[in-house]
């Protein structure tokens, strides 16, 4: 009896805990690296922008119709690595996300962007509010503002990546530094 009320109770906890959560998720939208140009562009403030365009990460989806990638798709049957899920899971931003997430200016063609790493923007995109994260007022999680770290490159940095041979986590993260230059 007591067990069955233990059961009971974690039913019902479930039953209110997953769709709070799925709702918190649900609130925050993909906004497009064109949105965050507007704002990390200049040199004086670290130029992320152009340093995103020059890595590959904006050239993931353009990758997926190489000649490499059809072959490797070949092989495993997939007709189209572009839209494969198997493949567009760690070559395209929000791949999974629901359709009224996704804001005019997103698109497939940027590949891995900053919402990749840095979380859906909708709610973190305004001045205001990332003034607010950087003074430390505002909770940057409570706006879905993600802290890349290397846990986050492992999720596709690893060995399920058919071309994958190692990863460096501190190399790979200097090679693709934009930091914002101490004032
Ligand atoms: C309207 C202007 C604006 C837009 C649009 C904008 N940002 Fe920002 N962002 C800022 C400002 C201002 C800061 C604070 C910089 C500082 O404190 O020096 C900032 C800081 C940040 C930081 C550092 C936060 C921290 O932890 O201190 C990250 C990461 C960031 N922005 C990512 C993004 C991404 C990704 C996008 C697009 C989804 C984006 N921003 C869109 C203005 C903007
Ligand atoms: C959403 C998946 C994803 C995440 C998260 C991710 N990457 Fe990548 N990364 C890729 C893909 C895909 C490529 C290859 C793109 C191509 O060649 O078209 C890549 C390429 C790179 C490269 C270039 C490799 C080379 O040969 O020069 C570096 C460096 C890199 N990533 C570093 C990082 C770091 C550091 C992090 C974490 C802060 C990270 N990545 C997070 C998917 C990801
Ligand atoms: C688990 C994440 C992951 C999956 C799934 C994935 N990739 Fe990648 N892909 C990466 C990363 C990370 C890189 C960058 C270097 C590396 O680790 O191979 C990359 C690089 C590539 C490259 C460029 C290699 C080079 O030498 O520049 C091709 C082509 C490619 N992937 C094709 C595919 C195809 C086709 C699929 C689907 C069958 C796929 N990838 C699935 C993560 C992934
Ligand atoms: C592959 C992952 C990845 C992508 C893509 C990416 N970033 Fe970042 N970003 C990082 C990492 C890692 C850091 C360093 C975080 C740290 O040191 O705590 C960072 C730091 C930042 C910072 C803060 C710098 C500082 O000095 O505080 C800003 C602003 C930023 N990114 C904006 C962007 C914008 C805008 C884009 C797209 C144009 C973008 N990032 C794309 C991983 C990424």
């Amino acid at each position: 009896m007591k067990l069955f009320k233990l059961f009971l109770a974690s039913v019902m906890i479930l039953a209110f805990a997953i769709p709070a959560f799925a709702q918190d998720a649900a609130k925050f939208g993909y906004i497009g690296a064109t949105k965050c140009k507007t704002c990390h562009q200049k040199d004086a403030d670290g130029a992320q922008f152009s340093k995103w365009l020059d890595s590959k990460h904006s050239k993931a989806y353009e990758t997926l119709a190489s000649e490499e990638a059809k072959k490797i798709a070949k092989e495993k049957g997939i007709a189209d690595p572009q839209k494969a899920k198997e493949c567009i899971k760690c070559h395209v931003t929000g791949y999974d996300a629901d359709a009224s997430l996704l804001g005019p200016k997103y698109a497939v063609e940027e590949g891995v962007s900053c919402e990749s790493c840095h979380g859906p923007g909708s709610e973190y995109k305004s001045k205001k509010t990332m003034k607010a994260i950087s003074a430390g007022e505002i909770e940057p999680a409570s706006v879905g503002l993600v802290k890349p770290d290397k846990k986050l490159c492992l999720g596709c940095h690893n060995d399920e990546s058919p071309t994958f041979v190692s990863f460096n986590y501190e190399e790979a993260k200097e090679k693709i530094a934009h930091p914002v230059p101490k004032q």
